[in-house]
């Protein structure tokens, strides 16, 4: 009885309660406080949908950077919500530590980008440099960076880059639909002169197409590149990438090269606008981690990489890699490309590697990623493991994704903001995308940025296969052990391989901007003593 006359009150209470919760939520959404809440899931996701709805999916922030890096890493923000945890028992605390909070920054390092004291102004320009650019977004975006160095090497005004428009992807967009175009050009102002489009008085005269030599250094084009101006006015790039050395450029080169792709090559601001929009939303569900898994048709057929595929899907990606023209390897023996650690992780396999890591089964993941291959039926082995699988089209309403829809380069945007922002970062290749992210992450504080040694974890998911170890403690030390370097700590970009020659010694070093130690970032001291000069 005295139940029964409860339960009219305590449903009126629970409702109160709720109406609190979901203002107090909004509330805080527009205020644009990080909110955690630390329930499980299912009322979670009803925490973000109540947001979402009081906040209108049609918001766009489009004036908030998401790149405030420039101040030191330690002043900027904290990185997200640990304090979550801080309150509990310190085991627990170092356990979310060692999963969460950046690696050990030893040494201190800061960004330090600004130009040397002889730096002078763009000199006067002796023409115009025309560039095409090649390959997906984050190729594209080094090339661009390398492009804007080498218009000040050879004293060119740069014209506005054509992106790839017949790439793989097929994505017609154009420079100022990815890129904050105006942004672009007055930040790089006292570096390089940037116009929109060659002046029409130019439009007929003849140009010079070039394939720049690849990773050439400063000789190459203060010397021979800019011979051509005593011939032309005009000098068309026919390709961006890797066009410029990785190392021994000058360190006013370098810096300019970190200034253009980690600050001046800013998303347009519809793209800036959602893509933080998905971070708020992402971060409501507690501290994640963005996982590139590039799992994706292209990167199969090109592969060649069929484990785990049924025959009818091996099929169809090696008819994609034979019917590609600039894939130039047809022949591929899929099972070798895996056991020498060429091949992506299957979903499967991450869901195994990240529970070996520690990270627990309700860990918030992005998917950072296009159309996985065979979807659902490949991605339910990674969602055993992890159940809270977000994506953008997850988070964002079909309204809010339309624009950006049929251009890739404009999606991977969306996923590059994320995965530069999530807590941890995972990719389960290491290909362009990856790799700036990671430059990145690093640029703005060495976030942890987990590279997983697939060579090491494929023999590892093989003894699983063949039954003579089981996933659980024994895997899980023998995983850390082998991860515990490949956490995204500070260290100085690698050097060429030894024994390697020619194009191949190139290759093998790694990239510029996937690690911008020591050009760009210094010890915090020195930082301060080059950022009093003029
Ligand atoms: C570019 O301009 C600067 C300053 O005017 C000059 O010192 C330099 O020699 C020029 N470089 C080339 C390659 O023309
Ligand atoms: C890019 O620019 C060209 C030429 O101005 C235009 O025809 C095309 O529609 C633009 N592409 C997009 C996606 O707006």
């Amino acid at each position: 009885m005295q139940r029964r006359r409860l339960r009219p009150s305590s449903v009126a209470v629970l409702r109160s309660v709720l109406i609190c919760a979901i203002a107090t939520v909004s509330l805080v959404a527009l205020l644009d406080v990080h909110v955690s809440p630390s329930s499980s899931s299912p009322f979670r996701a009803a925490y973000t949908l109540a947001k979402r709805h009081e906040i209108g999916y049609g918001s766009r922030r489009s004036e908030l950077a998401w790149m405030q890096e420039m101040a030191p890493p330690q002043l900027s923000k904290a990185p997200t919500a640990f304090h979550q945890w801080d309150d509990t028992n310190q085991e627990a605390s170092q356990e979310s530590e060692k999963l969460w909070k950046p690696p050990s920054n030893h040494g201190g390092f800061v960004p330090c980008v600004k130009p040397t004291s002889s730096y002078s102004p763009p000199g006067e320009s002796r023409g115009y440099l025309l560039v095409s650019t090649n390959g997906g977004l984050n190729q594209m975006r080094a090339g661009i960076s390398d492009m804007v160095a080498i218009a000040r090497i050879i004293n060119a005004t740069l014209v506005i880059p054509i992106l790839d428009k017949s790439s793989f992807w097929q994505d017609s967009s154009n420079f100022s639909d990815v890129f904050d175009e105006d942004y672009f050009i007055h930040s790089l102002a006292n570096d390089v002169k940037i116009m929109k489009k060659l002046p029409k008085e130019f439009a007929a005269a003849t140009k010079s197409v070039k394939y720049f030599k690849s990773w050439s250094g400063i000789e190459y084009y203060r010397d021979k590149i800019s011979q051509l101006w005593d011939y032309h006015k005009v000098i068309r790039a026919a390709k961006s990438d890797s066009r410029l050395a990785n190392n021994n450029l000058p360190p006013d080169i370098q810096k300019l090269r970190c200034r253009a792709f980690y600050q001046a090559l800013r998303f347009a601001p519809g793209i800036e606008g959602l893509g933080k929009l998905l971070v708020e939303r992402m971060r409501s569900y507690g501290p994640f981690i963005a996982l590139h898994l590039r799992y994706e048709k292209d990167m199969l057929a090109f592969s060649g990489c069929t484990y785990g595929l049924s025959a009818s899907e091996a099929d169809e990606l090696t008819t994609i890699r034979e019917i590609i023209p600039y894939w130039k390897v047809k022949d591929i023996d899929p099972m070798q490309q895996r056991s020498k650690g060429y091949c992506p992780l299957t979903p499967k396999e991450v869901g195994i590697f990240l529970s070996a890591l520690g990270y627990p089964s309700n860990t918030p993941i992005y998917i950072a990623a296009g159309d996985i291959y065979g979807g659902d039926s490949h991605m339910v082995d990674l969602e055993s493991h992890f159940p809270i699988l977000m994506s953008k089209e997850k988070l964002a309403s079909a309204d809010e994704l339309e624009p950006f829809r049929p251009y890739a380069a404009q999606m991977a945007a969306l996923d590059y903001i994320v995965s530069v922002e999530s807590d941890v970062f995972v990719s389960s290749y290491l290909g362009n995308m990856a790799r700036a992210v990671e430059g990145h992450r690093r640029f703005l504080g060495h976030r942890r940025t987990i590279t997983p040694d697939r060579k090491a974890l494929v023999h590892l998911f093989d003894k699983i296969e063949r039954g003579s170890i089981k996933e659980g403690k024994k895997l899980s030390d023998m995983t850390s052990e082998i991860h515990k370097r490949r956490q995204g700590s500070p260290r100085k970009r690698k050097g060429p391989i030894s024994g390697t020659r020619g194009k191949e010694r190139f290759r093998s070093e790694e990239a510029f901007y996937e690690n911008p130690l020591p050009d760009c970032l210094c010890r915090s001291e020195s930082d301060v003593t080059s950022s009093q000069r003029p």
